[in-house]
């Protein structure tokens, strides 16, 4: 066990004054590229990182839900199954679990156990790494261990999704949670978002997943991801397709006229990336960095300009590294946008540089001080360990 999961274990002792049954974890996650177009259909390319939430688990006689978030001041919420479930206007945290256990109760599981439980994680929070995705992830995991439910990856990442969107109020897609319970150490996934099929991609050898955090806050998140999707369902319904995922340059082409400038141009990035997408899939397999290089800058471009998601403080980030990387790596804005994170896949030699010029640069040009995070590609959700 590392010292986190300990950590997570001595903390259910302490708060419950018994052993936990069980520790079970979930991974955060950083997309390489595909950036909107779960949503739409169509191809991302995430990997699951070593940073996520573990949580303590032990099953209770009744059908009450005891959790405790011991990262934010051991806060505590609580609920039963057998009563409608509700969100937790005090402990915003609580309702990604709460919303888990309301879905479950909606398939028509409605004999689920209760559960102590601490939590604990070491994603950063608010920095678009997925950490809420990894807290429900984990508890959706640990409900179907405890409930002999035997969820797939794919059934856990749905039920989390649907959490996400009818109790958090987020219209996210389904990367975020899909990747986090179907991770692979080592590998990046290439996931169709149509079918939710996946292709396990193994990450080059030679280039390490360095994320830097710009620190800028993220504002209008929740907002404006909820108008790129309604914008990108306009455009999909103006030229009569299911889903952007049906689109071709040809076809936008054909529509230039009917649709209006700032759709066309959403539409444009959606099907552009997908193509980036795929194509970059075959790069990272074949450890090609030249061609990941353009791709990613191509991606890094169509969303500062065409889903305009990108804030002046990523861009400079972005332009930084890439002076320094040149071809020999790829860099880009990762994640639903307007502020967050930067994924850079370098050869190991260049992170010093990378890190120095940014904290002269980036923080004299914007007051910031950027975090840097060197991650590798992780395995999914799941028990980690069993306490007899
Ligand atoms: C957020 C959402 C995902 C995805 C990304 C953007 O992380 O939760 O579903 O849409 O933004 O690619």
């Amino acid at each position: 066990m590392n010292d986190l999961a300990t950590k997570t274990k001595e903390a259910f002792i302490e708060s419950f004054q018994c052993k936990p049954d069980a520790l079970y974890f979930a991974p955060g996650r950083v997309n390489l590229i595909g950036e909107h177009t779960d949503y739409n259909g169509g191809f991302v390319l995430p990997c699951a990182i070593d940073r996520g939430t573990y949580l303590a688990i032990k099953s209770r006689d009744d059908s009450r839900m005891s959790v405790i978030a011991h990262d934010i001041d051991s806060e505590k919420s609580e609920w039963d199954g057998r009563s409608p479930i509700t969100p937790d206007i005090e402990h915003p945290w609580a309702n990604y679990l709460r919303g888990v256990h309301n879905e479950l109760t909606k398939l028509g599981h409605d004999n689920i156990r209760g559960m102590d439980v601490v939590a604990s994680g070491n994603v950063p929070q608010g920095a678009g790494l997925s950490s809420s995705a990894s807290f429900s992830v984990a508890f959706a995991s640990a409900l179907s261990g405890t409930n002999q439910l035997n969820l797939s990856a794919t059934e856990i990442a749905l039920l989390c999704q649907a959490a996400e969107n009818n109790f958090a109020g987020c219209n996210c897609g389904i990367m975020d949670q899909l990747i986090s319970a179907a991770g692979k150490e080592g590998h990046a996934v290439l996931i169709d978002c149509n079918d939710l099929s996946l292709r396990h991609v193994p990450m080059p050898s030679d280039l390490e997943v360095l994320i830097i955090d710009s620190k800028v806050k993220r504002g209008l998140v929740g907002s404006e991801y909820n108008t790129r999707r309604i914008q990108c369902e306009e455009a999909a319904q103006v030229m009569g397709i299911k889903s952007l995922r049906d689109a071709t340059p040809e076809l936008l082409k054909l529509f230039t006229a009917k649709l209006n400038p700032t759709t066309l141009r959403r539409a444009t990035h959606i099907v552009t990336e997908n193509t980036r997408t795929e194509l970059a899939a075959e790069a990272l397999r074949t450890s090609n960095a030249e061609q990941l290089s353009q791709l990613m800058k191509a991606s890094h471009i169509s969303m500062r300009d065409d889903f305009e998601i990108t804030v002046p403080a990523v861009d400079l980030i972005v332009k930084i590294v890439d002076e320094i990387i040149g071809d020999r790596g790829g860099v880009r804005m990762t994640g639903g946008g307007f502020g967050g994170c930067v994924i850079a896949l370098v050869p190991p030699q260049y992170i010093g540089a990378i890190k120095s010029k940014l904290n002269t640069d980036y923080t004299a040009q914007t007051g910031l001080t950027a975090e840097f995070h060197i991650c590798k590609a992780s395995r999914g959700a799941g028990l980690l360990e069993k306490f007899s």
